[in-house]
């Protein structure tokens, strides 16, 4: 059954003290926005439609590039939950099928979660309701069940009796039901409340008053946390490296010191990968199975191969890509770059717009010139080709398979095939002049010292 994901956005968050919508603040390295996205992964989603106001068009360029079927409905005011559904109604217009409501600062429900209550729409339930048990009621809304276990209202922590509120089953805010229905329940909830809004959990009543079933699919707590401040932001971000280590683990990598990695949402990281402490990861990175990364290295927007060795200290990024079982050593940055299967670049270097072939060993300082102050250029490396130390590439450039260029040199030719380049002034040995020199400067400074005395 197709699915569109209703993300409600529009909240200012006031909170967070930012000039920053709350949806666009990062967790795991992506927006909050990419999280809730990321909730429909497992379901056939037709629509992504998000309902924005404060800074809208902000949040409408982020949401366009985490999906290309991104869709804003723009809610000038925002008069409450059930008047944001609303606003996305005219963009639904021509949808049939199941829409699931979520709201944009509530990262961690799980894929699986939503899949539950699409089967509990499947087997019959009109509007499904996603509560949790919790701990701290608050002012969470209150799922009232009738005695067959089915939803028969939510009520809002400030329209609750005191009855109501002792109850501890509340409402996460993630409603599915059929988009047609949907918004003819809400084109008929109003504002005769104790805030004054217009409350999406007000369907609820409707429904059960034309006779539909409504029901309940409960989760962790955990899963159903929002993010209002920094210090919440700020535990949510424990929770997600929290969750990111035991997945990694789960995928069969070793973390030598797991409290120490940083991860990222899209963080992709193959069997048997083992992960030295300090290792940071930004965003778009993936390694394939038995890559080897060392302590303190930074990672971004790059792909390391099988049986890879990076780092201590390497600093990996965008557009990185590593061969099979090379090897990128201690400070070494890498940009936008294919580094060839077993190829090592292990000391003290910065690749950057460089191809470099199979088996080429870069010496130890050597740097890729890839910019005139104007324009970037492309070096190219062969296979097999030895970069002795200190060279600087001044790109664009191109040193062919199994060449050479000598230590200190300054390559701004092209190399052939084959070839040694050399570049650098040619040594000359002068004899015994060491020696004498020494002794003219102590003889130097014992006549400074006696001047003095
Ligand atoms: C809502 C629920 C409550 C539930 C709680 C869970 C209602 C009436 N109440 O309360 O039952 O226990 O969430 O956290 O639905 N938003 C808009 N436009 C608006 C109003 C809100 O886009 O006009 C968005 C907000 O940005 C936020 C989400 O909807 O992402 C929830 O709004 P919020 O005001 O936080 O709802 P609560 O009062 O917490
Ligand atoms: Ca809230």
């Amino acid at each position: 059954m197709p699915t569109a994901l209703l993300i409600l956005a529009a909240g200012k968050g006031t909170r967070m003290h930012s000039d920053v919508p709350k949806v666009l603040h990062k967790l795991g390295s992506a927006p909050l926005l990419a999280h809730a996205i990321s909730a429909g992964s497992t379901l056939d989603v037709a629509r992504v439609v998000i309902v924005a106001g404060h800074g809208a068009e902000q949040v409408s360029a982020v949401a366009r590039e985490l999906h290309p079927a991104a869709e804003i409905a723009v809610q000038e005011e925002q008069l409450g939950t059930g008047h944001a559904v609303k606003t996305a109604k005219g963009m639904l217009a021509d949808y049939s099928g199941d829409v699931i409501v979520l709201y944009g600062d509530t990262p961690f429900v799980k894929p699986e979660t939503l899949a539950k209550m699409q089967a509990a729409r499947v087997s019959g339930a009109s509007v499904v309701v996603l509560g949790f048990d919790a701990a701290d009621p608050g002012r969470y809304g209150r799922l009232i069940l009738k005695e067959n276990g089915d939803l028969s209202a939510i009520v809002e922590a400030k329209d609750a009796s005191p009855f109501e509120l002792e109850t501890t089953l509340c409402n996460s805010g993630v409603i599915a039901a059929d988009a047609n229905h949907l918004f003819a329940l809400v084109d008929r909830i109003d504002n005769d409340n104790a805030s004054g809004e217009y409350y999406l959990t007000d369907i609820i009543g409707l429904a059960n008053s034309e006779g539909a079933r409504c029901a309940v699919v409960t989760c962790d707590e955990a899963e159903t946390l929002g993010i209002n401040s920094r210090v919440e932001l700020a535990a949510a971000e424990i929770t997600f490296q929290t969750n990111a280590r035991a997945d990694a683990f789960e995928n069969g990598a070793t973390l030598q010191a797991p409290e120490t990695v940083i991860f990222a949402q899209d963080t992709l990281i193959g069997r048997d990968v083992t992960i030295g402490p300090n290792v940071v990861f930004g965003p778009g990175v993936t390694i394939e199975s038995g890559a080897d990364i060392r302590a303190f290295c930074h990672l971004e927007g790059c792909h390391i191969s099988q049986g890879a060795t990076v780092g201590p200290f390497a600093r990996l990024r965008p557009g990185a890509e590593i061969g099979d079982n090379s090897h990128i050593g201690n400070f070494v940055e890498i940009k936008k770059s294919l580094v060839g299967e077993g190829a090592k670049i292990n000391h003290l270097s910065y690749i950057g717009d460089a191809e470099i072939g199979n088996g080429a060993n870069v010496g130890a300082g050597t740097i890729t010139c890839n910019y005139d102050g104007v324009n970037k250029h492309v070096t190219k490396i062969g296979a097999r080709a030895f970069i002795g130390s200190n060279s600087a590439l001044i790109a664009p450039v191109s040193i062919g398979d199994d060449a050479m260029t000598g230590s200190g040199s300054v390559i701004a030719k092209d190399v052939p095939d084959g070839d040694l380049a050399l570049t650098r002034v040619p040594q000359v040995n002068k004899t015994g002049f060491a020696l004498k020199l020494m002794d003219r400067f102590k003889a130097i400074k014992a006549k400074k010292l006696a001047g003095k005395g």
